[in-house]
């Protein structure tokens, strides 16, 4: 495995909307395992591939119960509203209220291209939102309260 420099605000591939995965390769199945060690070397609870300087649809997440990796993860549903502190690997230093739904249904691929669906509360779908926003070129700050 591998740590990977983590690409900071400023940085335009922060800003791209990233390229949906079209198939989930040993390479990409070990960017992910690179990712996951990334994040936790740096105290992360989620991580997207253009943090890593990969505008591909991929994020890792644990927050707490496991690392896993999503491709082209989509949010299919989305309720309620809860607002919580937000902080980002890519924006050192930073912190701030973001308001986000509080309940989410997401659908991805998983790492043997098998589709799944994810329904998350709490810090789970805050995590999600946060990362697949990344995916669209969106930062934490654009929505800081
Ligand atoms: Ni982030």
């Amino acid at each position: 495995m591998a740590l990977l420099p983590i690409v900071k605000v400023g940085d335009d591939i922060l800003r791209q909307v990233a390229k949906p995965v079209e198939k989930v390769t040993k390479k990409r199945k070990k960017l992910v395992k690179d990712m996951i060690e990334t994040m936790y070397e740096a105290d992360g609870v989620g991580l997207a591939a253009p943090q890593i300087g990969l505008s591909e649809r991929i994020i890792v997440i644990d927050v707490g119960e496991g690392p896993f990796a999503l491709f082209n993860p989509e949010i299919k549903d989305a309720k309620g509203s809860a607002i919580d502190v937000e902080g980002c690997l890519s924006v050192p230093g930073e912190k701030s209220y973001v308001k986000r739904a509080a309940n989410v249904v997401v659908e991805a691929l998983n790492e043997d291209e098998k589709p799944l669906r994810l329904e998350a509360d709490g810090l789970l779908a805050r995590c999600l939102q946060h990362e697949i926003d990344h995916l669209d070129g969106i930062l934490f700050i654009d929505k800081a309260e």
